[in-house]
């Protein structure tokens, strides 16, 4: 299975390392007695674990440079290399999935770096999810720098330390943690639709054992494979375009306003190879494909095919729709950019709304932030960012109230506020340029 284990195997079985264990004996004993004192419940969690039992000890993942109250410093906080030394598989599995980016696709984003420090290095906040994904050396060099020492681990975020138990990771709640929320309710949608509802009913016993109930895993870690990815991701865009020409143009209207087209030109942009290089989107309609006849195959577990086919058409066609209101009101929006009443946020690619900010600053009347965002500009990204990711993820996830409450009805809302609005901006520019 793994160099280490192997390693520990031979240690524990050949007589010729004996001085070489007794050494080794006793710092461990050294660092259990001493962090038992000072924090019991953290070894009492890695006495739980399945390391614990299989001679995986605290200096096998921290080393043995730091012995003492004083030089905490020295300990090493391993990152996942360390872990795939003996999990070779998941480790390279992860490598491969959407959840190896996470870091760095926060790091893409220009709004991460105007937000304070303790949201993103310090971990509360984006940084606290988006924890997920190697680290390279840059990227942990300036989490140090900045006085931030954790978070160099992401494979503690499903079965979390030092207990590292596959039960957990098993359970839907390992995922709850970061997939909720704002612009990601998968957990909200999934638990509180058929699926979720049967899970629970069965972990209560009020289902009978082989009773089926889908949770995340069995839809998106099929086998325990780490590599997580799905067809259409988080914006909900891909290439080539769709054949149907108003469908076409209002994707180019979104990859526009998402900087990844530029809005005169039409060319890709910076931002494109930015988003290319993490995986935000399916490139090709092969790389699409792919990922959509998985989960079919997936669904006709426990459903006929044509039925879970055609649930995952109707989703598709839901974003169609939506992605015509999308673009509505992305172009009313660049009107007025265009005839100058809008005027270009400082860090914006091109005088034209941008998704991409995720509101960071906000638009109230006398912050002087050369960045900040008009307020119709944060309705435009509360439309696509919350609204139209849940009309059509909750398609995905079975759920009728997120589909049309949450997703479709809000977005036909944000629309009418954005008319509303332009019509009173255009007013009042037209008054006030005239005197
Ligand atoms: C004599 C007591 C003592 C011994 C022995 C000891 N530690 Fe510690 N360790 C501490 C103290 C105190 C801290 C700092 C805790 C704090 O910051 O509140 C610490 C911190 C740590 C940290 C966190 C590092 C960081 O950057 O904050 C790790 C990991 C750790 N110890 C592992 C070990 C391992 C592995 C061993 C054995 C090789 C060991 N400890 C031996 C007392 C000890
Ligand atoms: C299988 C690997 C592994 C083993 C074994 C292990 N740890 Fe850890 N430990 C980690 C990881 C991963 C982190 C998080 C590092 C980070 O966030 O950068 C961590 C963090 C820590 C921290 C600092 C964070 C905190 O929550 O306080 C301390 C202290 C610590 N470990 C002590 C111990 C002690 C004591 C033992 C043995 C009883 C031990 N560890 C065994 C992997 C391990
Ligand atoms: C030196 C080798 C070694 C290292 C390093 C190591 N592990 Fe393990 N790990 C093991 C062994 C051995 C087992 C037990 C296998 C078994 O009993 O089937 C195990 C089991 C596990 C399990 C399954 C537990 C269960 O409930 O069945 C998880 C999850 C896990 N490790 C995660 C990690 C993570 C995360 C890290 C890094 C922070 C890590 N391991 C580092 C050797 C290692
Ligand atoms: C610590 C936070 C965290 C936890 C826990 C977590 N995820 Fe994620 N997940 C993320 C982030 C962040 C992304 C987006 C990564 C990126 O930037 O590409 C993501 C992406 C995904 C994707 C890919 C979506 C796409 O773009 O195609 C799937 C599928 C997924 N997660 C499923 C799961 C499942 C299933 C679990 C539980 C077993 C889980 N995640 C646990 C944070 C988390
Ligand atoms: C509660 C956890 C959480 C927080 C907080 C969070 N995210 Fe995310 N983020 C996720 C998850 C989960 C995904 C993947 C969702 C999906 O595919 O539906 C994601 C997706 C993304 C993506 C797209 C990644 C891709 O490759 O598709 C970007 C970029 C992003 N988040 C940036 C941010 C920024 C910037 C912040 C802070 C303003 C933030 N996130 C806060 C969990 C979080
Ligand atoms: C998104 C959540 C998530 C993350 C992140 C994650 N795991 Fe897992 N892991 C799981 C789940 C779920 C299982 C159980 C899979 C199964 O058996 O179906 C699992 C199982 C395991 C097992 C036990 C395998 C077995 O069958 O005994 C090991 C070892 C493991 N993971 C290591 C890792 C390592 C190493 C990393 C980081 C590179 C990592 N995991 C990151 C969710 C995660
Ligand atoms: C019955 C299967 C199933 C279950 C259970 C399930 N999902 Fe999904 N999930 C899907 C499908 C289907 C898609 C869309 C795939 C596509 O793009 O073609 C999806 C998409 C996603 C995405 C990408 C963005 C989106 O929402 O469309 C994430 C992230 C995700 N699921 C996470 C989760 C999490 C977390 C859970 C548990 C709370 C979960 N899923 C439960 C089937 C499932
Ligand atoms: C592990 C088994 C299992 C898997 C896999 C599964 N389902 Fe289900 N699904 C069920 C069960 C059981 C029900 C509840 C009984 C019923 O309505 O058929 C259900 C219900 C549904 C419903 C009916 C919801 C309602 O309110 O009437 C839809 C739609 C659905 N599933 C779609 C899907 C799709 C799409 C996939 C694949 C992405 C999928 N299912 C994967 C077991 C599963």
């Amino acid at each position: 299975m793994n160099k280490g284990m192997i390693c520990s195997v031979v240690v524990l079985s050949a007589s010729i390392c004996l001085s070489g264990i007794a050494m080794a004996k006793a710092a461990e004993e050294a660092c259990i007695t001493c962090h038992e004192k000072i924090g019991p419940g953290q070894v009492a969690d890695w006495r739980v674990s399945k390391h614990a039992g299989a001679d995986v000890t605290c200096s096998v993942c921290h080393g043995e440079a730091h012995t003492s109250a004083t030089d905490a410093a020295k300990a090493v906080l391993p990152d996942e290399h360390k872990c795939g030394e003996c999990h070779e598989q998941q480790f390279t599995q992860f490598s491969k999935g959407k959840h190896n980016f996470g870091w760095t696709s926060l790091n893409a984003i220009p709004a991460t770096h105007l937000a304070p420090d303790e949201l993103i290095e310090g971990g509360r906040g984006c940084g606290g999810c988006h924890n997920m994904g190697i680290k390279t050396e840059a990227q942990k060099k300036e989490l140090r720098d900045k006085g931030y020492r954790f978070q160099n681990n992401s494979c503690d975020e499903c079965h979390t330390r030092h207990s590292f138990s596959k039960k957990e990771a098993l359970d839907p709640r390992a995922c709850q943690q970061c997939h909720m929320g704002y612009d990601h309710p998968q957990w909200e949608m999934w638990s509180s639709a058929k699926h979720g509802t049967r899970w629970f009913a069965k972990d209560s016993g009020n289902l009978p054992e082989g009773a089926q109930a889908p949770k995340c895993q069995d839809c998106h870690m099929q086998n325990g494979n780490h590599e997580n990815r799905t067809a259409w991701g988080f914006l909900g865009v891909r290439l080539p375009l769709p054949e149907d020409k108003q469908w076409a143009a209002d994707r180019v209207t979104i990859l526009k306003a998402l900087g990844v087209l530029n809005p005169e030109t039409g060319a890709t942009t910076p931002v494109f190879e930015a988003v290319k290089a993490v995986d935000m989107v399916r490139l090709t309609q092969e790389a699409w494909q792919t990922e959509r006849d998985k989960m079919i195959k997936t669904c006709a577990r426990c459903h006929a095919e044509s039925y879970g086919r055609t649930q995952l058409e109707m989703g598709d066609a839901m974003m169609q729709k939506a992605d015509r209101l999308m673009a509505e009101a992305i172009e009313t929006v660049a009107a007025l950019y265009k005839d100058g009443i809008i005027k270009k946020p400082a860090d914006y690619p091109f005088n034209y709304p941008f998704l991409l900010t995720f509101m960071h600053t906000g638009g109230a009347e006398g912050n002087k932030d050369p960045n900040r965002l008009s307020y119709i500009d944060q309705v435009l990204c509360q439309m696509y960012m919350k609204h139209r990711m849940r009309t059509y993820q909750a398609f995905f996830h079975v759920n009728p109230d997120y589909a049309y409450w949450y997703g479709w009805e809000e977005m036909t809302k944000d629309l009418g506020e954005i008319k509303e609005l332009a019509g009173t901006m255009r007013a009042i520019h037209a008054k006030t340029t005239h005197k």
